[in-house]
C-alpha cells in the first residue's frame, strides 16, 4: 500500500486540536507532525481549510437484525452510507436466537458481515436465552474478541430479560472485565399499557410513546444501576432519551458509581410532534425509547457537554417505511422499532452541537470516536490520532452545506427522519486503516475492506484479587481516564 501524506490540516484529538501533517504507511500513522517533506512515493492529501478527525466509531449500530418480524437494513448499503459520513467502525449488535451459543452467535454476524462491510466492525452479544450453559459461555466469548453484553429489559416475549438474568449477568461479566450494556424500560408495565391501548382502540403510532412514558425509562435505569451497584459491576445504558433517566445516571455517577451512558441524534434532534404526522407518517418516527417533549433535547446537551453523558451513538436501525413501517398500519405494536442515522450523524452533530457552542469540536471527536473506543474495548487501536493507531482518519470540510434529503441517501430507505435539516461539513476524505475509501465524498472503496476488530475487556488491569478496601468504582474510573 502506499504512503499518504495528509498535508495542512487541523488535526483534532479529543484533548487537542492543531495545524499538522499526518504520515500514514502499512495501515497506520507513523509520523505527525509540522512541515513534513513529502517522500517520493507518497500520495499527498491537501487538508488545507479541513479538519482532521479519527474517524468516527458508531457504538449501537443493528445491521441485518431481525426484528419485530423483519429485518434491518443490510451491511452492505449501511456501512457505504457509514464510510460517506465519516464512520470507520462500527460496534454492532449480535442478538442471540433462544436456545443458540453467543459464539454461534457471534459467528452468524460474522458471517453477514465479511466480504458485505466497508468499515470495521466489532460485536457486542445481546443475550435472550441465559441458560448456565451461556453463563459459563461469557469468558469464552470475551476471550475471542466480544467484551461487551448487551441484555434488553424491554420487548416482553421477545428479547427481554427478567432481573434474575440481568443480575448474574452483571456478576458474571465483572469476573472477566465485559461491560454490560442495558436497554432500560420496563417491559413489564408496558406490555400492560399497550394492551389497554388497543383494547381502547388507541392504534395509532403515537400511541407507541404513550405506552412507554419517560418514567418506565427512568425506573427500569434506576433498577440497571442498583443491581450493578450490587453486583459491584460498571454498567452502560443505552440511549437515553430525556431529562428522568439522565437524572439517574446524574446521581450514580456524583455518587462515584461506573455508570456509562449513551444519547442517539434523534433525542437530541427530534421530538414527540413527529409522531402524530398525518397519513401513518408518525411510523416513520417510531423508536423505543420514543421520542420525548422538546425540552428534553436541551438536557440531554447538556448532559453531554457536562460529562454525565460519555457517549454518542445512532441506534441505526433502519427500516423502509413503504412495507416495513407499515407492518404496524392497524396496530402501533407491529410498527418495527428503529430508525436510520448512521449516513449524517457527524454532520448532524458538527452542525448543531458545535456551531451552535453547545459541545466543543473536542467534545464531538471524544463522544463519537475517543470514548466510544475506550469503552468497547477498542482504545488505542482506534479512537484517536496518534502514532502507531489505525489510519482511520476523516478529512472533513466545514465550507460544504447541505440538505438532507432521502432521494440523495446512500442509506437503503425510502426516507429519512432528517429530511430537510441543513448540515454544515462534510467528509472529503476518509482513510479506513490507510486505505482512501471516500474522495472528494465518494465510495471509492470495496466491501471486503472493512474486518473484525478483537475488543478487549475493560478488566485486562482490573484483578479478580483486588483490594476489597478499594471502591470497584475508583478502579475504574482510573480504567478509562
Ligand atoms: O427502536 C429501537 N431503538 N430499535 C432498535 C433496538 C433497540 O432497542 O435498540
Ligand atoms: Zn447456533
Ligand atoms: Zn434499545
Ligand atoms: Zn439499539
Amino acid at each position: 500500500m502506499p504512503k499518504t501524506l495528509i498535508k495542512q490540516g487541523v488535526i483534532v484529538t479529543a484533548a487537542d486540536t492543531y495545524q499538522g501533517d499526518i504520515l500514514v504507511e502499512d495501515e497506520r500513522i507513523v509520523q505527525i507532525g509540522q512541515n513534513l517533506r513529502p517522500e517520493r512515493d507518497a500520495e499527498v492529501i491537501d487538508a488545507t481549510g479541513c479538519y482532521v478527525f479519527p474517524g468516527a466509531i458508531d457504538e449501537h449500530t443493528h445491521m441485518a437484525m431481525p426484528f419485530n418480524g423483519t429485518v434491518t437494513a443490510d451491511w452492505n448499503t449501511e456501512t457505504v452510507a457509514a464510510a460517506i459520513g465519516g464512520t470507520t467502525t462500527i460496534v454492532d449488535f449480535a442478538k442471540q436466537e433462544k436456545g443458540d451459543t453467543l459464539a454461534h452467535t457471534a459467528e452468524v454476524w460474522k458471517r453477514r458481515a465479511d466480504g458485505r462491510t466497508a468499515i470495521d466492525y466489532s460485536l457486542h452479544v445481546a443475550i435472550t436465552d441465559l441458560t448456565d450453559a451461556v453463563l459459563d459461555e461469557i469468558a469464552h466469548i470475551v476471550q475471542s474478541g466480544v467484551a461487551t453484553l448487551k441484555l434488553f429489559m424491554a420487548y416482553k416475549g421477545e428479547t427481554m430479560v427478567d432481573d434474575a438474568t440481568l443480575l448474574t449477568t452483571l456478576q458474571v461479566a465483572r469476573d472477566v472485565g465485559a461491560l454490560v450494556m442495558v436497554h432500560a424500560e420496563n417491559g413489564d408495565a408496558i406490555d400492560i399499557l399497550q394492551r389497554q391501548l388497543i383494547a381502547a382502540g388507541k392504534t395509532e403510532p403515537k400511541y407507541h410513546a404513550v405506552s412507554r412514558p419517560i418514567e418506565i425509562e427512568a425506573e427500569a435505569t434506576r433498577r440497571a444501576i442498583a443491581l450493578a451497584k450490587v453486583a459491584d459491576a460498571p454498567i452502560f445504558i443505552v440511549h437515553v432519551s430525556g431529562l428522568d433517566s439522565l437524572e439517574e445516571v446524574r446521581r450514580a455517577r456524583a455518587a462515584g458509581q461506573p455508570v456509562f451512558a449513551e444519547t442517539c441524534p434523534q433525542y437530541l434532534l427530534l421530538d414527540e410532534s413527529y409522531l402524530v404526522l398525518p397519513d401513518f407518517e408518525g411510523a416513520k418516527y417510531v423508536c423505543s425509547p420514543p421520542l420525548r417533549a422538546a425540552l428534553n433535547q436541551e438536557k440531554l446537551w447538556h448532559g453531554l457537554a457536562n460529562g454525565t453523558l460519555q457517549a454518542i451513538g445512532t441506534d441505526h436501525c433502519s427500516f423502509n417505511f413503504a412495507q416495513q413501517k407499515h407492518l404496524g398500519a392497524h396496530d402501533f405494536r407491529k410498527i418495527p422499532n428503529g430508525v436510520g442515522g448512521i449516513e449524517n450523524w457527524i454532520q448532524l452533530l458538527y452542525t448543531y452541537g458545535v456551531k451552535t457552542g453547545r459541545i466543543s469540536l473536542n467534545q464531538l471527536v471524544e463522544l463519537t470516536s475517543t470514548n466510544p473506543a475506550k469503552y468497547m474495548g477498542l482504545f488505542p487501536k482506534k479512537g484517536t490520532i496518534a502514532v502507531g493507531t489505525d489510519a482511520d482518519i476523516v478529512v472533513f470540510d466545514p465550507a460544504v452545506e447541505q440538505t438532507i434529503t432521502a432521494a440523495n441517501q446512500k442509506q437503503n430507505s425510502d426516507y429519512s427522519v432528517y429530511e430537510g435539516f441543513r448540515i454544515d461539513g462534510a467528509p472529503r476524505h476518509v482513510l479506513l486503516r490507510g486505505k482512501v475509501i471516500v474522495t472528494e465524498g465518494a465510495y471509492v472503496g470495496d466491501l471486503r475492506d472493512g474486518q473484525f476488530v478483537h475488543a478487549n475487556p475493560y478488566g485486562a488491569a482490573y484483578s479478580t484479587e483486588r483490594e476489597v478496601t478499594a471502591s470497584a468504582a475508583e478502579q475504574i474510573h482510573h480504567l478509562f481516564a
